[in-house]
């Protein structure tokens, strides 16, 4: 019998941050719409062990190790990608990091930190898969912002400005990319069960938590938001351009 056409096939797609978390689950629903995906994280060994896992799942994946506070490995890395790979269809900007500090108490080197990974990492790597994009008039760039990109919140203070910040870009790329055929759109989860969430969903107050602030009763998984992002990077979202959706259960309706 004939294989069903899925609708990523073909492409190739970089999610950073995709050892674990949301970006795994990414991963995985690309992988599982026929792209193939190239899994990042900060270690190289454990970037294959996450790739391993689409492949014994029928998928098809590479993997890279890049620390994205290095600033020669970022700039390496859409090069190192179209060397060994040949292409670069779809861009997922989802690593990033948080830190429990109010304004006042926020050092300013964790802050610049927060800010370069959540925020400048993605307009660096936007950059950089551009030109590739343009001159085949086609690609796709998914920017992981938050519900803390529309709202702030407590001792979020470096996050929440670098998750504003995310949707800002995402709109100018896509205003400035668009007649070159390339598509940007972002994703702005809500509580997602991850190790970034840990401290929230694995205590005693987590359950009522979910209840009292999640409209649909329960906390969001990692596939919830990557079947969005595989519904962004296809053919089907052509019409969809410069906007960050919201996949939070309903909390900001509270
Ligand atoms: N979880 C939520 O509820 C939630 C809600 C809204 C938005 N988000 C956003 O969704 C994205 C993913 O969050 P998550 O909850 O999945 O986070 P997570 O569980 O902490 O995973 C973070 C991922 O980013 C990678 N990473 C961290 N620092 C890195 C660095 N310096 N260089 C390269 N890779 C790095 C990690 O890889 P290694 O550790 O292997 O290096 C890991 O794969 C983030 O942008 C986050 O802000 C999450």
């Amino acid at each position: 019998m004939k294989e069903e056409a899925k609708k990523l096939d073909g492409r190739l797609a970089l999610v950073t941050g995709s050892t674990r978390g949301i970006g795994l689950g990414i991963a995985n629903c690309l992988a599982e719409s026929g792209a193939m995906v190239i899994v990042t994280g900060r270690e190289e060994a454990k970037a294959k062990v996450a790739a391993d896992e689409i492949i014994a799942g029928g998928g098809r994946a590479g993997f890279l190790g890049v620390d994205l506070t290095d600033d020669l490995a970022v700039d390496q890395l859409i090069p190192q990608l179209e060397a060994r790979y040949g292409k670069l269809d779809i861009l997922v900007n989802n690593a990033g990091i948080d830190a429990d500090n109010l304004l006042l108490d926020h050092p300013l080197e964790k802050w610049r930190m927060i800010m370069k990974v959540n925020l400048e990492v993605p307009f660096r790597l936007g950059k950089a898969a551009a030109p590739h994009f343009f001159e085949k008039s086609k690609g796709v760039i998914i920017n992981i912002s938050s519900i803390l990109g529309y709202k702030p919140g407590m001792e979020a203070a470096g996050y929440v400005p670098s998750k504003h910040g995310l949707i800002g870009l995402t709109k100018q790329m896509a205003l400035e990319w668009a007649g070159k055929g390339v598509r940007v759109n972002g994703i702005a989860p809500g509580l997602i069960q991850t190790d970034m969430t840990r401290y929230v969903w694995n205590t005693p107050a987590g359950e009522i938590y979910v209840k009292n602030k999640i409209p649909v009763g329960r906390i969001g998984q990692p596939r919830d938001v990557g079947a969005l992002a595989a519904f962004l990077a296809s053919d089907d979202a052509g019409f969809i351009c410069g906007e960050t959706i919201l996949v939070d259960g309903g909390s900001l309706l509270i």
